[in-house]
Formats: C-alpha cells, sequence, structure tokens
C-alpha cells in the first residue's frame, strides 16, 4: 500500500468517467472538473488501469461523472473493474438507471449511489433544472433496482430550507427504508456551481444530526476508513453524515484520489494541479504509472489542515 506525505493510505479511487450530464443541479461541483474535458479513456483502459491500482493495494472503485450512465459502455467499464476483484460502485442521478440496472448487476456493481436530495417532486425539478416527471422515472429506476436485489444508498446534498427541516428528513428516510437503502447527507461544498449558491443554501451537517437524532436515531460508528465519517441508525436506516468543509478530520481520513475522464490523477476535489495519466495508460506502461502515482501522493495536501507545520 502506498501513503501519502501525511501518513493517509491510498485505497480508494473515483472514476469520472465522463464530463456531461443530462441534468444541471444548481450546487454541481463537476467532481473538480471545472470545465469540459472530454472523456478519453476506453473500457480497456479502465480493466488496465484498475489492475494497475489493485497492486497498489487500491480495492474500492467509485464511478462517477458527468452522469455515467450516459456512457453507453458502462457496463463494459464496470465489468472490467469488478474483473479486478475490486468493490465498484455507481453514482447517477438515476434518470437512465432503469434501463441499466440488469447489466449493471450482471456487470458486477457492488451498490449504486443514486442522488436523491428531496422526495418532493416540484423541488427535485428546481434542485436539479429538470422536472417532476424526470423525479417519478428515478423513483422507478429505484424501485426496480430494489426488486433486482441490488444495494443502494441516497445521497442527499444538504440544502438549506430545501431539505433541512424534519418532515424533509423523515421523508428521506421514508424513502431509503423502503428501498432497502442507506442514506448520506452530503454537506455543500463550495465548489463549481456550489461556490455560486454557497452562502445562501450551506447548511452545516449538525443541523441534519439533530434532526436523526429527534427522529430516535442512535450514533452507531465512524467510518474510520473514509474521512471518519459518522454513522447513525434511525428507523432502520443506516444514514452516513458527511462534513466536509471545513473538517480537519474528514481530510485526516481521506484515502482517496480522482482520475479525471482526461485521465488525470486529481490529488483532491479542490486541488488545481493533476498528474496525467493518459499516455502510461494509454501505452500500458506500468513504470510511467507508478512513478506519477508516488508523484501525485507527493503532491497531496489536506484542503483543511489537520496538521501545522511550524
Ligand atoms: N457539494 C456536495 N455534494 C455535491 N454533489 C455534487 N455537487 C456537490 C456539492 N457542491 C454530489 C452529487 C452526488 C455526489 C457525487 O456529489 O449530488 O451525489
Amino acid at each position: 500500500m502506498l501513503f501519502d506525505r501525511y501518513g493517509r493510505p491510498f485505497q480508494k479511487l473515483r472514476y469520472v468517467v465522463n464530463d456531461e450530464c443530462n441534468y444541471n443541479c444548481v450546487f454541481c461541483h463537476f467532481e473538480g472538473q471545472l470545465r469540459r474535458q472530454g472523456s478519453y479513456l476506453t473500457a480497456e483502459d479502465y480493466g488496465f488501469v484498475s489492475s494497475f491500482f489493485r497492486s497498489l493495494g487500491v480495492a474500492d472503485f467509485k464511478i462517477t461523472g458527468g452522469e455515467p450512465l450516459l456512457r453507453r459502455d458502462i457496463d463494459l467499464i464496470v465489468a472490467n473493474v469488478a474483473k479486478t476483484g475490486a468493490y465498484v460502485t455507481v453514482t447517477t442521478n438515476g434518470y437512465l438507471l432503469r434501463g441499466w440496472v440488469d447489466k449493471l448487476r450482471k456487470a458486477g456493481v457492488a451498490r449504486l449511489n443514486v442522488s436523491v436530495h428531496t422526495t418532493d417532486p416540484e423541488k427535485y425539478a428546481k434542485i436539479t433544472n429538470t422536472s417532476p416527471a424526470v423525479f417519478r422515472e428515478v423513483m422507478r429506476g429505484l424501485a426496480e433496482a430494489r426488486d433486482r436485489g441490488l444495494s443502494l444508498k441516497l445521497n442527499v446534498v444538504v440544502l438549506r430550507d430545501i431539505n433541512t427541516d424534519r418532515q424533509s428528513v423523515k421523508e428521506l428516510v421514508k424513502l431509503a427504508a423502503r428501498l432497502g437503502a442507506s442514506l448520506q447527507f452530503i454537506e455543500l461544498m463550495p465548489t463549481g456551481s456550489g461556490t455560486k449558491i454557497f452562502d445562501n443554501l450551506f447548511e452545516p451537517i449538525e443541523s441534519i444530526v439533530e434532526i436523526v437524532t429527534q427522529l430516535g436515531g442512535r450514533p452507531i460508528g465512524v467510518r474510520k476508513e473514509l474521512h471518519n465519517r459518522p454513522l447513525y441508525l434511525v428507523g432502520g436506516v443506516v444514514v452516513e453524515l458527511i462534513k466536509n468543509f471545513n473538517n480537519s478530520h474528514f481530510c485526516a481520513g481521506c484515502t482517496t484520489m480522482r482520475l479525471t475522464s482526461d485521465g488525470k490523477l486529481k490529488t483532491c476535489i479542490y486541488a488545481d494541479d493533476a498528474v496525467d495519466l493518459l499516455p502510461y495508460i494509454k501505452s500500458r506502461d506500468v513504470e510511467g504509472l507508478l512513478y506519477s502515482v508516488r508523484l501525485a501522493l507527493a503532491k497531496r495536501q489536506p484542503k483543511f489542515k489537520f496538521y501545522s507545520s511550524s
């Protein structure tokens, strides 16, 4: 296993497989890709590079975008990553899910993270710049995934006065319970479009913790292997609470990097610097890759410092 200069192990990787999306969410961080870069990696490339990362001890891959289900070869990508024996999840807005459920299951996806920020179709349409009919299609996709036995997690970006009241949280817990899903609340990050709405819509995760507690939730542990995220159990649903803003514990527990759609290894969503892996991936150059990954790890800095260099 490889470590960065802060002693953080490199165990997880996000693949940003494209930068197109059929939504236009008001808060989108674009996974740190602030302009259109295009998609350069094939399903075969993802298979090759995943075997390489597996050999370094990376065992958990998250496929994201853009909207990954817009890639016609998404099932092949998942299959090629899963073939390495790694844990593979896909993060999606869910709109195209219904058509993909079976193929993704067969490809070996371990879990789907579906972004559902509210159970109110009108609010959903506003946040995502879509329509209430889109919300209903996402619900059909989720039901189909559940019926096919896929493991589900709902992602909720916390937005002040949109989903931070007791009733909204309760409805999300109920939806998760119906789907046999876990639920994760993510603090708004001030990057991408998130920067523009941050002052108006940021609400600290503590407000959600309070509501979860009022609803009878109790703490059941901490995800030490990722960002030290607290876990609660409420109404039979596991709730993960992600306090990422201004939180040095979050950065201290960060074990992940990103491979952008144009093949750059990005050390942090907020970081501008990245190491270009594309030539090494295309030429199947394992030594070049290893050198580049070490370089990226040497550059890695926690955005919110847990360590002061006096
Ligand atoms: N802050 C927090 N979460 C965000 N997401 C997108 N933009 C932001 C932001 N600015 C969420 C998506 C998806 C996950 C990958 O990140 O909704 O659930």
